[in-house]
């Protein structure tokens, strides 16, 4: 049976990939697509997150735009890597439909009360404020989901700063309430999403597919693979988000490790690492874990087989 999953998201290139994945993989129920600041504006992104949706012909999903800023924090962007849109590159087609009237964190309590405990999957891939406004105004979402599979972190290297990643860091004070909860919590942070490249081989195979969800994702790596290089140095982009959703679909696909896991708020120079105690054996409380290698071949099947699978939608 399918797993059911909320993706919440920020799109950006590389959540607009996770978006593709999950909805071309049969072993992936897209049940709810909710949008959070982060890459750029929560209107930019939400427009975006249509625009991923009507290139890849998915309908009939409810979308709803979510936090338009963090819980205590300004607001901060990730325009060097995703541009003034959001998703530079592509032109974006004009979305076919538009997002609810409910607000993204009513989207998420709703489907998760409304479904059968332990059935619903939430797989965060931006900063984590809608997750925390969820469980702070609706706490018995923690024990009915089934888990949540998160990209952001990272146990030994940062993006956004030396010590932390760009999606727990612009909301530290969220990703704390959300690392912190009962439910069970993967991170598949930048130890393991760097290993997620995509090289030359695997922009080949996309290019053989030759369709416009194909031709799509192949203007959306061109972008980020130009932006990775002058931004951070990178010879082929890391495309981080889909790996969230790729362990969803195959626990084979990466090597994950019991660990416990918080989130630095006081550091001056670490604030939103995400410190993993790798010191002793996890104890049986231990709720989290991360992920620590890729099989990058079989990640990146997954993401051809999608996109072979959604065909020529329009
Ligand atoms: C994360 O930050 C965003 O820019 C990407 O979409 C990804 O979710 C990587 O640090
Ligand atoms: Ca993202």
């Amino acid at each position: 049976m399918a797993t059911k999953i909320i993706l919440d998201c920020d799109p950006g290139h590389d959540d607009a990939i996770a978006m593709l994945l999950a909805h071309g993989n049969p072993q992936i129920e897209l049940v709810a697509v909710t949008t959070v600041h982060g890459n750029q504006t929560i209107e930019k992104v939400t427009r975006n997150a249509l625009a991923v949706a009507t290139v890849a012909g998915i309908t009939g999903v409810p979308f709803a735009a979510g936090a338009h800023r963090p819980l205590v924090r300004a607001a901060e962007v990730a325009e060097s890597i995703h541009g003034d849109s959001g998703m530079d590159g592509p032109v974006l087609p004009d979305p076919a439909f538009a997002p609810e009237d409910r607000h993204a964190v009513d989207l998420i309590i709703d489907t998760v009360m409304q479904n059968p405990p332990g059935t619903i999957t939430l797989v965060p891939t931006g900063a984590l404020t809608n997750i925390a406004l969820a469980v702070r105004k609706e706490p018995r979402i923690a024990d009915r989901v089934k888990e949540v599979v998160l990209m952001g972190g990272g146990y030994h290297v940062g993006n956004w700063s030396a010590a932390a990643e760009f999606n727990i860091v612009i909301d530290p004070e969220a990703a704390h309430i959300v690392f912190n909860e009962s439910w069970k919590l993967t991170m598949v942070g930048l130890d393991l999403t760097h290993k997620a490249l995509a090289t030359p081989d695997v922009v080949a195979s996309i290019a053989a597919i030759d369709t416009a969800p194909a031709r799509f994702v192949l203007e959306l790596l061109d972008f980020f693979t130009e932006s990775y290089r002058d931004a951070q140095g990178f010879d082929y982009p890391p495309v981080h988000d889909p790996c969230a959703v790729a362990l969803v679909i195959d626990p084979s696909v990466m090597t994950v490790v019991r660990v416990p896991l918080d989130i630095e708020l006081t550091g001056s120079l670490t604030l939103g690492m995400t410190v993993a105690d790798f010191r002793a054996e996890a104890p049986d409380t231990c709720t989290t874990y991360a992920a620590t290698d890729l099989d990058h071949a079989k990640f990146w099947g997954l993401i051809t087989d999608a996109l072979i699978r959604i065909g020529d939608p329009r």
